[in-house]
Parts: C-alpha cells; sequence; structure tokens
C-alpha cells in the first residue's frame, strides 16, 4: 500500500484530499495544527494516521517526522493568505508572517520529510496561479508563491539523480474557507473536490505542472504576455474601481 503524506490536511483542498487519497486505498498521514480539527478528521476516516504540528516550526516538523517513515507521496499544501491594507505603510510583519507560513514552512517540512521519501516518489508543493501576474494587495501571498516556483522547480533539477519528482500545483481559485473570506468576485472558481481530483491524477501521472482550471490559466497566461506598463493599466484601473 502506497503512503502520502498532506499538510493542512484539516480544510478546504488538504482535506479534499484527504478524502481521495483514502478512497484510492493509500495509507493516509494527515498533518494539520489543531488537535481537535485532526480528531474531528479521524472520526470520519478512521484509517488515517494524524500528526500534529505547526508548520512554521522547525523542531516540532522534525519530531513529526520521527513518526512517519517510507512515504511514497508528499504534498506540500498549507498556507494561509492575507492581503495587505496598504503598502505605505509597509506591513513588514503581515509580510513575515505570509513569508513564514507559505514559504519557509516548506523548507522546514523538506528538511524534516525529504529522507523519509521513497525512491520513485513524488512531491506535490502547493503554489498558486496568483504568480503569473501582480495584482493589488497581493504582495506579501505573491511573493511566497513565486519563492515556491523556484524551489520547486530547482528541487525538481537536484532531486532527479534520486529519481524524486516534484509537481509544482499551482490553483486557479478554490472553494474553501481561504476563499470563503474574500468579498471580491473570483472567476472561474472550482470546489476543493474538483481541486484534489486534479491534484490527486497530475500526481499520479508525476507531473511537473498541475495547474487548473485550464480556461482560466489560459487567460492569466495570455495577460501575462503584455507588456508590465499595459498590465499596469489594467491593475491599477481594477483598484480604482
Ligand atoms: N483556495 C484557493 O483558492 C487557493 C488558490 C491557490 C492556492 N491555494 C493554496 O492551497 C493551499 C490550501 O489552501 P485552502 O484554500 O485549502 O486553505 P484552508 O482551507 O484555509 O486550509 C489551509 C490548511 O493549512 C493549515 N495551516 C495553515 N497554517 C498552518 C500552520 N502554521 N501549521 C500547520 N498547518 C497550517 C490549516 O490549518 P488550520 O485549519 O489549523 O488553520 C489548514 O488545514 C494553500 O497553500 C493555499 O495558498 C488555495
Amino acid at each position: 500500500m502506497k503512503r502520502v503524506l498532506i499538510t493542512g490536511a484539516t480544510s478546504g483542498i488538504g482535506k479534499a484530499l484527504v478524502d481521495i487519497y483514502t478512497k484510492k486505498n493509500f495509507e493516509v498521514v494527515a498533518a494539520g495544527r489543531d488537535p481537535i480539527k485532526l480528531a474531528n478528521l479521524k472520526q470520519d476516516y478512521p484509517k488515517i494516521k494524524t500528526l500534529s504540528f505547526d508548520i512554521t516550526q522547525l523542531q516540532q516538523a522534525l519530531d513529526a517526522a520521527s513518526e512517519v517513515n517510507n512515504i511514497d507521496q508528499l504534498i506540500l499544501n498549507a498556507g494561509n493568505c492575507e492581503y495587505m491594507e496598504s503598502v505605505n505603510p509597509f506591513d513588514s510583519a503581515l509580510f513575515e508572517r505570509v513569508i513564514r507560513t507559505n514559504l519557509l514552512s516548506v523548507g522546514y517540512c523538506l528538511e524534516a520529510f525529504l529522507p523519509k521519501l521513497a525512491r520513485f516518489g513524488q512531491i506535490g508543493i502547493v503554489s498558486s496561479s496568483v504568480t503569473y501576474l501582480a495584482f493589488t494587495q497581493s504582495q506579501a501571498y505573491g511573493a511566497s508563491k513565486a519563492g515556491l516556483n523556484y524551489l520547486a522547480r530547482s528541487l525538481s533539477v537536484d532531486l532527479a539523480s534520486q529519481e524524486i519528482g516534484v509537481s509544482l500545483i499551482q490553483p486557479g481559485f478554490v472553494e474553501t474557507p481561504l476563499t470563503d473570506k474574500n468579498t471580491f468576485d473570483m472567476p472561474s472558481k472550482v470546489t476543493a473536490e474538483y481541486a484534489a481530483k486534479t491534484i490527486f491524477n497530475g500526481i499520479q501521472a508525476k507531473k511537473h505542472s498541475i495547474k487548473f482550471p485550464r480556461f482560466f490559466i489560459s487567460i492569466l497566461r495570455l495577460l501575462s504576455t503584455l507588456p508590465f506598463a499595459l498590465w499596469r493599466k489594467i491593475a491599477t484601473s481594477l483598484v480604482n474601481k
């Protein structure tokens, strides 16, 4: 039986991944920071193993890793989104918080769990489609996810000799508690179940890149080819609406 470890398994995309991986007969190690949410998850999926740790704390990640071995698939999904209310004055505390939760934490989890990954294993790193374009108030979230894009690509190069693959995952808008907080329009929003199924299939196929939904990503890609001066005008006009 293959084993998967999923961070951020207590909510949204991570929880939907637990559901699909369980149905596909994987041994699921579900990681989260809230013991009550993990206990509730275990009630719904009695066969899973749960791991409770805060991804922003290296020692907690290392301690958690001592409880698992032989992981075939490692999905680093946990993260948070905080938008910047203003950039002048610049809220460096928020910036640090988001970079720590979304980017540094992945480094901690890699230090902890990479030695546990089996040969021919696959890592999934959940970034975002936000990195295609510069959006208002997204300085911290976008920078954290752009960092993940580079990390995933560069990791993939160096892990090739160990037969370990890396899938860079860039979702568009997904209906989860994270996006429930948003007050703006979210075009082409998909369900967490759709996201999990797409990620699952992509990881089994060892895809380097998993992006969805397709039409939304195509539009972002097209817009990203515009000269920045033109995109800046469009983005600024959206801010002033
Ligand atoms: N939803 C979208 O539209 C969307 C789009 C692109 C990318 N993403 C990315 O997809 C990933 C999952 O997002 P989601 O929408 O499913 O969000 P979510 O429903 O808020 O779930 C986030 C998960 O991460 C966990 N987490 C957050 N901080 C943590 C920490 N310090 N230590 C341990 N666990 C922590 C949360 O635990 P708690 O339940 O304890 O808070 C929760 O399980 C994130 O990386 C997000 O940036 C989401």
